[in-house]
């Protein structure tokens, strides 16, 4: 996470992290009552956003600014974004933005949004679901006051399993700001002691509520010792040869078959803007050939209206592996 260890706490689950930080980075005052975030955010995201305008009496109409990409395009473009903070101004409460777009794969610099954001006097958070054990990241740096993802994606540990949460150091001794709190939360040194008043514990332990549930965190752990053992720079290295690889599979395959079905990547091209995942649209063609892939033995993911999802983990698959899923895209095509 490009963290420091008081920073990050791992808890809970995605969804229920995103809305405790809110309560406590989402203070909209006066006319500081608007949210920036990306369209098309995940579902989750999205109805979390909006029922924490709702929750203080707001409405999603106004107070809601979703950045689309331009008109035919699939991506958006981040000086669309970094013009709309800058517009919004002194209007804007809060920015909370899919570090990775889970659709398209797109990465977002998020140093340049932080620095946008509280440049107009916004707070600034983001979901790293699709970039955490993906992307080398550097909260602490880049400045961002919150974010929280889900243990797994990249990071291996289970549907429904452990999620983390960050909160910038700067916040991390605020035992004014506004927040949930729960027994799990409350200073160590003293929490046995079981007194009245809520003291919260210094950095992101401080937002906890619960006790953590033991074997969630126990294949979490798991998975982080051998994040640990091979290193984000090793990972990352191999993450970017093997999903070119792969890229130039898909698109060898596209050109042998570009009469019966074009294969278009919509991810990013560019090394800096995106992770392991490439999402294809395969025009003239449709579920079909993703459940083709599925019964084939192919583990892709399936996005409506027309997205095939495909993300080669550096830590456990191969470039034989993307060799394969060309030959596999080869048969369900014919
Ligand atoms: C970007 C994003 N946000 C939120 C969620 C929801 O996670 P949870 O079910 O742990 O709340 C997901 C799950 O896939 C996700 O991909």
């Amino acid at each position: 996470m490009g963290a420091k260890p008081e920073e990050v706490v791992i808890t809970h689950s995605l969804t229920t992290n995103l809305h405790l930080l809110m309560v406590s980075f989402y203070r909209p005052e006066g006319k500081r009552t608007k949210i920036i975030c990306e369209a098309k955010a995940f579902p989750s995201d999205a109805y979390a956003l909006e029922s924490q305008i709702k929750f203080h009496g707001l409405k999603t109409e106004t107070d809601l600014i979703e950045i689309e990409p331009r008109e035919g395009e699939h991506l958006i473009n981040e000086e669309d974004v970094l013009n709309k903070i800058a517009e919004v101004g002194e209007e804007l409460a809060m920015i909370m933005i899919g570090g990775v777009n889970y659709y398209t794969g797109q990465l977002f610099d998020m140093k340049k949004i932080t620095e946008a954001g509280h440049a107009v006097g916004a707070t600034v958070g983001f979901d790293l679901a699709h970039a955490a054990g993906n992307i080398n990241l550097k909260l602490n740096d880049w400045g961002v006051d919150f974010a929280a993802w889900c243990g797994y994606k990249y990071l291996n540990s289970s549907p429904g399993g452990v999620s983390g949460m960050f909160v910038h150091e700067r916040h991390a001794n605020s035992p004014r700001l506004p927040r949930f709190a729960g027994w799990w939360g409350y200073d160590k040194e003293t929490r046995f002691q079981m007194e009245p008043g809520f003291k919260p514990m210094y950095g992101a332990e401080g937002w906890q509520l619960s006790n953590a549930p033991i074997l969630g965190m126990a294949a979490h752990l798991a998975s982080l010792d051998l994040f640990d053992e091979a290193g984000m720079d090793r990972i990352g290295e191999k993450r970017d040869s093997m999903t070119a690889f792969l890229e130039f599979v898909i698109e060898d395959i596209s050109e042998k078959n570009k009469d019966r079905c074009t294969l278009e990547i919509i991810t990013p091209k560019d090394l800096k803007k995106r992770g392991a995942q490439l999402s294809i649209v395969a025009h003239g063609q449709g579920r079909a050939l993703f459940d083709e892939l599925t019964r084939q033995g192919v583990i892709a993911d399936w996005r409506e209206p027309n997205v095939i999802r495909i993300a080669p983990a550096p830590l456990y698959n191969s470039y034989e592996d993307c060799y394969r899923f060309g030959q596999c895209l080869q048969n369900a095509i014919q």
